[in-house]
């Protein structure tokens, strides 16, 4: 285990297989037989228990044991729930400096042992250390920003003299609560999602429980460890990695009336689907877009173009519901842009994401890259042409660019969550932001143009929840409001927005004032 880590005694020998696990498709991982000695244990209300079964977590370069993590019973799932109902008058009455001071704690501490953080990242989730500092730091970030708007909130207040029935009344209108979160977060961003859903829970005064990808729970666990230095009551938080075969039962449990969940859109509208009266946030999946506009034409704009779209088709293996999927370019521009694209993809360096050098490294598991491979293969034989990549080696996919993909191929309309992009010359703007628009998606997308009549037009008209101009559709600043549309999702996260959607207004209404 990483520094840092405590290690607990297994509190029996674990035999059997690992949990079933419940996320997305692509976190689906199989059971293996636990025969190490050691547990990693998990946060109950607060506190480190082992559970009596473990799983196990495997480095994605090298398939080495990076931790045995302890599971938690029906009885300890029951009692975190328990502990954080009882939190839900002592949170929400607990002054914003208690909640402030324990987030700003948190985000001091994440920017103290960021490299340590980020070596934990990588061996979880096979993300280039590069990437994983910055996933560190943001996560930092969402932190401070949390304590921040725990300061400002203060709620509005509104006059209700402006009718005779009202004369000396006055409202003060406040958020509170809507009750228990339970956070489900995924694998491409272990520490940075869980942030999005933990720090503004907290600023809140909302106790949460958080469910982290069964691939990748120790940044989730470690954040635990800085919790745990807070003064916040017992029953605010726990970390727990529940039994996927289990989450449909807690996601029904009429005590958590908020679940934030991130991941795929399948299981998203599941869970949706299933508890019709519970406030539900989902943050799903995307084919983002990259348009290049006619305008966008000189050799200096081809260059960042070409350099912003290569980097975010492959960061973090293009693990990211936002990376580069489509290159929408003007007819004008596209061969000048396509040889910049195809050789700053060939110049990503793969390999051990451990290497500072390293830009791509392995996906988050060997199935990852085979249902890569094979997508990419379904395109090919039904006419796509492979400009550079195509290739698989273990858990990591080669950075591809394809061209003339066919619209039958599975990767003309799904979420690849892969390196690869495909490229797509247009005749007009009409046509590119109509190609835009032609996904069962919309998360968001990047418009690379001078106009600042089409970068509104963009922004009208593009049915995604974010438009990024002059970069490519990846951009992402933690407090900006963040979700999509169509099957992108529902709600927003971007730490305000979470906040708000965790609560809910309540009025007071004062009479008799002189005002
Ligand atoms: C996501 O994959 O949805 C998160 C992207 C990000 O936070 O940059």
């Amino acid at each position: 285990l990483p520094s840092g880590q405590t290690d607990f005694p297994v509190r029996r020998p674990t035999v059997g297989t690992a949990p079933q696990l419940w996320g997305s498709d692509d976190e689906e991982r199989a059971g293996t037989t636990v025969t190490t000695t050691t547990t990693h244990a998990f946060w109950l209300a607060g506190r480190q228990e082992t559970g009596e079964s473990t799983f196990e977590v495997r480095h994605p370069w090298d398939d080495s044991l990076v931790a045995t993590v302890g599971v938690p019973t029906d009885a300890q799932v029951d009692e975190a729930v328990e502990a954080a109902v009882a939190a839900v008058p002592v949170f929400s009455a607990t002054p914003a400096h208690v909640r402030a001071a324990a987030l700003d704690h948190v985000a001091r501490r994440l920017t103290e042992r960021t490299e340590e953080i980020a070596r934990l990242i990588t061996a979880e989730n096979g993300k280039p250390v590069k990437w994983a500092r910055g996933e560190v730091g943001r996560a930092a970030s969402v932190f401070r920003w949390a304590a921040e708007e725990a300061r400002r909130t203060n709620g509005e207040t509104m006059r209700l003299d402006t009718d005779p029935g009202g004369t000396g009344r006055f409202a003060v209108v406040r958020r509170f609560p809507k009750g228990v979160v339970l956070g489900i977060a995924p694998f491409n961003f272990p520490l940075n999602l869980v942030a999005h859903k933990v720090a503004p829970a907290i600023a809140v005064g909302a106790p949460i429980i958080l469910k982290p990808a069964p691939a990748t729970p120790l940044s989730a666990l470690l954040l635990g460890e800085l919790l745990a230095e807070t003064d916040l009551p017992v029953g605010a938080w726990s970390v727990l990695p529940v039994e996927n075969a289990k989450m449909p039962a807690l996601v029904q449990d009429d005590r958590l009336p908020v679940i934030s969940f991130t991941g795929s859109d399948k299981v998203g509208y599941q869970i949706m689907d299933s508890v019709p009266r519970k406030h539900v946030t989902l943050e799903l999946g995307g084919n983002a877009a990259a348009v290049v506009l006619a305008d966008w034409s000189s050799e200096a704009d081809l260059e960042w173009a070409a350099t912003r779209i290569a980097t975010f088709a492959n960061y973090q293996g293009g693990q990211s519901c936002i990376s580069v999927q489509r290159v929408i370019a003007d007819a004008t521009v596209y061969d000048a842009l396509v040889e910049k694209v195809v050789a700053k993809v060939q110049a990503q360096v793969t390999g051990n994401p451990a290497d500072d050098a390293v830009d791509v490294g392995p996906l988050v598991d060997e199935n990852a890259a085979r249902r890569v491979e094979s997508w990419v293969d379904d395109a090919v034989a039904k006419g796509a042409k492979v400009l550079t990549g195509g290739t698989r080696d273990g858990a990591s996919y080669a950075p591809t660019v394809l061209t003339e993909l066919p619209a039958d191929a599975i990767l003309a309309t799904a979420e690849v969550f892969g390196p690869v992009l495909s490229l797509h010359r247009v005749e007009s703007t009409d046509e590119a932001f109509a190609a835009v628009n032609d996904s069962k998606f919309g998360l968001q997308a990047g418009v690379f143009t001078h106009d600042v009549q089409t970068a509104f037009r963009a922004h009208r008209e593009l049915q995604v929840g974010g438009v990024i101009i002059g970069d490519a559709p990846s951009y992402r600043a933690d407090q900006m409001p963040y979700g999509g549309v169509k099957d992108s999702g529902v709600g927003r996260e971007g730490v305000k927005y979470a906040m708000d959607d965790f609560t809910y207004e309540r009025v007071l209404v004062l009479t008799g004032l002189d005002l």
